[in-house]
């Protein structure tokens, strides 16, 4: 096994903190000793506390869904990379579509984050994919290779080592519409190319490249069966300790 697993849920704006935290405890006593699959929560900020509190102990790790790049300052209701690291968060996902979309968050804001993450030790999970346009137009891998160079712009080879890429086209995210194993496959092994040419083969083979975008228990073990998928971002099939440990397990039987 080259690349561990990683199954991360993206909660989005769903679960109050007792919500999260009751779910996060089912999620421990099922897996929370998993040592061949990487699991990573993703609360909203209201809950990072007191789901860290009940993930404390097991391998289970925290993650954000977002953050500010400034280290602090006048940016009302935004969060520093400091705030998150005192939280114990480990992972925060950066230009999630959702964030692109609705947010404005651009490629060069992205980069921005993804640099104060890495400076911060909190590792990112730096979303790309083509809307269901790009795709038409036969712009998908121009499209992610775009948003990768320019959301990893100045990452240094020894911070690469800590990336976490996550593959999510939009037109399969939340739409029960799931990119099929050879569009997943064909794009995963585009963006291990080209993070090879970014930071050398070696790296290029370490780095973990997750599917995000209606991937549940259902079909996760077709698309964690393929050579470049490392493991999946899942949001809705995340907000319930059943198929989040269902999914934990197809990834575990496909190592
Ligand atoms: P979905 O969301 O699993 O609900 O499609 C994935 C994501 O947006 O990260």
């Amino acid at each position: 096994m080259i690349r561990k697993k990683l199954i991360a849920g993206n909660w989005k704006m769903n679960k109050t903190s007792g919500e999260a935290t009751n779910l996060v405890s089912d999620l421990v006593a099922a897996v929370g000793r998993s040592s061949d699959v990487d699991i990573v929560v993703c609360p909203s900020f209201t809950s990072l506390e007191s789901v860290g509190k009940a993930l404390d102990g097991s391998s289970v790790k925290l993650g954000a869904q977002n953050m500010h790049p400034a280290r602090s300052g006048a940016y009302t209701g935004e969060v520093s990379a400091e705030m998150l690291r005192s939280l114990f968060a480990s992972f925060v996902i950066l230009g999630h579509s959702e964030r692109r979309t609705y947010f404005g968050d651009t490629d060069a804001f992205v980069n921005e984050k993804v640099l104060a993450a890495l400076k911060s030790e909190l590792k990112p999970i730096l979303c790309v994919g083509e809307t269901l346009a790009e795709r038409e137009s036969g712009s998908t891998l121009k499209v992610v290779q775009t948003q990768l160079e320019a959301g990893l712009e100045g990452v240094t080879k020894e911070q690469a080592a800590n990336l976490v890429i996550a593959y999510e086209p939009v037109w399969a995210i939340g739409t029960g519409k799931v990119a099929t194993t050879d569009q997943a496959q064909e794009v995963h092994a585009f963006i291990r190319e080209l993070l090879g040419k970014l930071f050398g083969a070696a790296i290029g083979n370490k780095l973990r490249i997750l599917y995000g975008g209606s991937m549940e228990p259902a079909n996760a073990a077709e698309l964690l069966a393929e050579p470049d998928i490392d493991g999946g971002l899942i949001g809705g099939g995340a907000l319930e300790a059943r198929s989040f440990v269902d999914l934990v397990k197809a990834a575990s039987a496909s190592n």
